[in-house]
């Protein structure tokens, strides 16, 4: 296992975009109360289709997944506009856009599709009483630790991260935007028995994409050729995506991203934080795990 690189280089910071708005003890990425208030109130469509993750949990990699299928795995349409205004992300407001993406939202016609960090028990009841149905990607902690990490050092939006070590501290205490990822998780697997929740994980997609495609078109129930559905697992694979504009987010300016410190498409690999976790962290992380994890009946895979 590698050594902590001390201080590693990041973007120039813009402390002015780092909104954070504590509900219920989560720190959210919400503009301010006013958009808040809006998001709690926000309405629901029977058919909204609903993509929940934690942050870095493949997010853009599975929505990509699901505009192929509404699509009918036509790659042109999906290139229509970059990730960021494909789909609007329910409580986010970009420094790039105009308005909040929650009004962008309302003026979108159906199908939509909506992303959302939002732990389960902060979504908008008009989802809940909508039934719309959610697909939820989770991934496990280690790589999705290093992964914020490193975005933390590639985004202006996000504060700087120091290093590994100072932000392992704030990922395991919750205090990083979207709060604790064993809270995030656990609300949502609690969530599938009381929703319509398609719950997914990250290394299984990675192992299997086909297999894993097949259940989230059985959960849509979409019924696609073989060809398109091989037409979809190949434009969505990690090095696809991550020489397609369209996907992989070089379409923003680097004041906002910078990819000559740490790309979008990064690595795309499970069992990649060996190369970013010392031995003890890992001992340490495996020792909070079980107490974070105990009781629940849900397991991670960290390689594949
Ligand atoms: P890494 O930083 O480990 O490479 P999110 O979209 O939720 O922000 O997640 C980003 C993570 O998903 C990044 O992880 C990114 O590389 C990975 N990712 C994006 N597209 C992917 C794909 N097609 N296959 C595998 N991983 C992908």
């Amino acid at each position: 296992m590698a050594k902590i690189e001390k201080n590693a280089p990041t973007v120039e910071k813009k402390p002015e975009l780092f909104n954070i708005l504590e509900v219920d003890g989560v720190p959210l990425a919400v503009l301010s109360k006013e958009l808040w208030d809006k998001i709690c109130n926000f309405p629901a469509r029977p058919d909204d289709l609903i993509l929940a993750t934690y942050p870095k949990s493949g997010t853009h990699w599975m929505q990509e997944i699901l505009d192929m299928i509404q699509n009918d795995g036509d790659v042109e349409k999906c290139k229509r506009f970059p990730s960021l205004d494909r789909h609007p992300f329910l409580e986010l407001k970009f420094p790039h856009k105009e308005k909040p993406d929650l009004e962008i939202a309302l003026e979108m016609s159906s199908p939509r599709l909506i992303k959302t960090h939002l732990p389960s028990h902060l979504i908008p009841p008009s989802i809940r009483k909508e039934n719309c149905k959610i697909v939820y990607v989770a991934r496990n902690p280690k790589d999705c630790l290093v992964s914020y990490y490193h975005f933390h050092r590639m985004a202006s939006f996000l504060p700087d991260p120091q290093n590994l070590e100072e932000f392992y501290e704030k990922f395991m205490s919750g205090k990083v935007t979207c709060g604790s990822w064993f809270d995030h998780v656990k609300g949502w697997w609690a969530a599938k028995d009381r929703h319509q929740v398609l719950y997914l994980f990250y290394e299984d997609i990675k192992k299997d994409p086909k297999w894993e495609t097949e259940k989230i078109l059985k959960f849509l129930e979409k019924d696609i050729s073989e060809e398109i559905l091989n037409k979809i697992v190949y434009h969505t694979s990690f090095d696809v995506m991550k020489q397609n504009p369209m996907a992989n987010y070089t379409t923003l300016p680097t004041s906002i991203m910078d990819h000559s410190i740490s790309p979008f498409m990064r690595k795309g690999m499970p069992g990649d934080w060996k190369n970013d976790f010392t031995v003890a962290q890992n001992e340490e992380f495996d020792k909070d795990y079980q107490k974070n994890m105990a009781g629940s009946s849900l397991t991670f895979r960290t390689e594949i």
